[in-house]
């Protein structure tokens, strides 16, 4: 261990110390890095809530004068998450900048889910060392879900010790204290809390948009499927109270936003961890669909626990949209075993089944590995054979990547790299066709749009979403955005439509 290594500053057991004063007793001099050994071995710890965040008077305006750049790889957690550090910023005066060379604080708020997601962000740590040699004084931070990770901590402190900051996913409520340390120090500071955090319910937010929002429902993951490494990176599964999710959403109506999608690794077990109400999902949304806002959406969720409550709930429509995003990874009984997916593939089936017959319209979308290992050429056929049947409307696929720690980068693996990139292609090309025939059946047909601006091409077209996700390009007035019209479509690509805005609702609505 070298010396920076050694004296980097590493918080343990923080979970009960309110104060700076009290944190303070419990900073080591030493690195004690987070362990995947204990992530498995939880418990059932009680989760407390918070509602007590503040920056504390000595670090008020620590921020005046600078600027902040955050750059955020991996899912909608976390871009949350980073609306979340971006709210932070602001209470301590700083002012954002989308500039890496303007900014005096630039943190990447990482992915650890496949190993390419994990190079980009090394490639970029990289790329910022010039600019850290020129400005000594820019705070450069690592935080996200690599954090979270053993080895990459490591790497950093051997590779990369230009690094100022490193901290979790746990932790992001201490971001003020941890600048304060990175500006007091010259030892590289990394804070990184192998225990998952309380939740913390104050924190303030500056969201990207002003007419969609992601709103928590709860963190974490207890499903351990063996490929997977965020039941490491983000710890056990922690729902929020309904009543302060129900509070957070009736203020995002008031403020005049029209789409909300509500967020967690797994939603399908929220309020499995409450100890003293029997409440779930479907009962959640039952509250929100009262709430007087266009749209709302939840991501992602887990067939095992995707129950009758939820299905009748979801069918009564309304606000409650009629999209399901339902990872079902591969098609194949005896792979989904070694997934420990906990299903099997006539059990998603039946499944699918059930949604379709309540929710007839219902859009289906999903997530497919493919490549697991010792996945046989008639184990992805399957994988074809089940997205046939089900008629997914798109699906992100994937080339499975093995993450140290994770019972599946145990297995051994006979699948070549070649094999599984000629599956992956065959895979792509079935759901660019069943997408392109879903698409075609629009043409003709008017759908709820919900305008979010200019199209990115093209100034003079406005672009948005329908309630089943799909992208619609059209001709409009610029008064149109941020507001739900109705689009003819005149043209289906296999990603997105065309249209024209029309005055009246005709015809079927989609
Ligand atoms: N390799 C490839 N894909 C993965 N996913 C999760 N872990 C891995 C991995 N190790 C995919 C799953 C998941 C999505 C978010 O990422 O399909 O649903
Ligand atoms: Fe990536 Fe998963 Fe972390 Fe999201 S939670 S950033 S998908 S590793």
């Amino acid at each position: 261990m070298n010396e920076k290594q050694r004296l980097a500053t590493t918080l343990v057991n923080p979970s009960d110390k309110k104060s700076e004063k009290d944190y303070s007793k419990y900073f080591e001099r030493v690195y004690i890095p987070p362990s995947l050994k204990d992530a498995k071995k939880r418990g059932k710890e009680e989760v407390k809530y918070h509602k007590d965040f503040v920056i504390p008077e000595h670090l008020k305006g620590m921020g005046e004068g600078r600027k902040f750049y955050i750059r955020t790889y991996g899912c909608q957690m976390n871009e949350h998450d980073t609306e979340v550090m971006a709210g932070i910023f602001m209470q301590l005066g700083y002012k954002p900048t989308d500039s890496t060379e303007d900014a005096d604080v630039i943190l990447l708020n990482t992915c650890a889910i496949r190993e390419n997601a994990e190079n980009k962000v090394f490639g970029e740590i990289g790329h910022l060392k010039p600019l850290k040699m020129e400005k000594p004084d820019l705070i450069l931070g690592v935080c996200g879900c690599m954090s979270q990770e053993e080895s990459v901590v490591n790497k950093i402190l051997k590779q990369y010790q230009y690094v100022d900051l490193i901290f979790g996913t746990h932790n992001i409520h201490r971001l003020p204290h941890l600048l304060n340390e990175a500006y007091m120090s010259k030892e590289m500071v990394v804070e990184v809390w192998s225990k998952e955090g309380d939740v913390i319910e104050n924190l303030p937010k500056v969201r990207k948009g002003n007419i969609k929002a992601w709103v928590n429902i709860m963190y974490g993951c207890d499903k351990f499927c063996t490929y997977c490494i965020v039941p490491y990176t983000r710890g056990k599964e922690r729902s929020r109270r309904p009543e302060d999710i129900i509070q957070e959403v009736r203020h995002l109506a008031a403020q005049g936003y029209k789409e909300i999608t509500l967020l967690g690794q797994n939603v399908n077990a929220y309020g499995k961890d409450f100890d003293d109400i029997k409440y779930g999902l479907g009962d959640l949304m039952d509250e929100l669909r009262k709430i007087d806002i266009a749209r709302i959406r939840f991501t992602t969720s887990h067939p095992k626990d995707f129950d009758d409550r939820l299905i009748e709930v979801l069918a009564k429509g309304g606000n409650l949209v009629d999209h399901i995003h339902l990872p079902v990874q591969s098609g194949s009984s005896e792979i989904l075993k070694l997934m420990a997916r906990k299903y099997t593939r006539e059990q998603y089936l039946e499944l699918v089944q059930k949604i379709k017959k309540a929710i007839p319209n219902v859009s289906l979308t999903t997530d497919i590995i493919v490549g697991f290992p010792n996945e046989t050429d008639e184990q992805f056929e399957e994988t074809l054979s089940l997205y046939r049947e089900v008629g997914f409307d798109s699906a992100y696929t994937f080339i499975y990547s093995p993450r140290e720690g994770t019972p599946a980068a145990k297995m051994k693996d006979n699948v070549p790299m070649e094999v599984k990139k000629e599956r992956l292609q065959r895979l792509n090309a079935l759901v660019n066709e069943i997408s392109a025939q879903k698409m075609k059946e629009y043409e003709g047909k008017v759908v709820e749009v919900l305008v979010e601006g200019e199209s990115k091409n093209n100034p003079d077209i406005l672009a948005g979403y329908t309630r089943k996700n799909k992208l619609v390009n059209f001709k409009g007035p610029k008064s149109a955005i941020g507001q739900l019209v109705k689009v003819k479509i005149t043209k289906a690509k296999t990603w997105t439509l065309d249209g024209e805005m029309v005055e009246e609702q005709i015809g079927v609505t989609l």
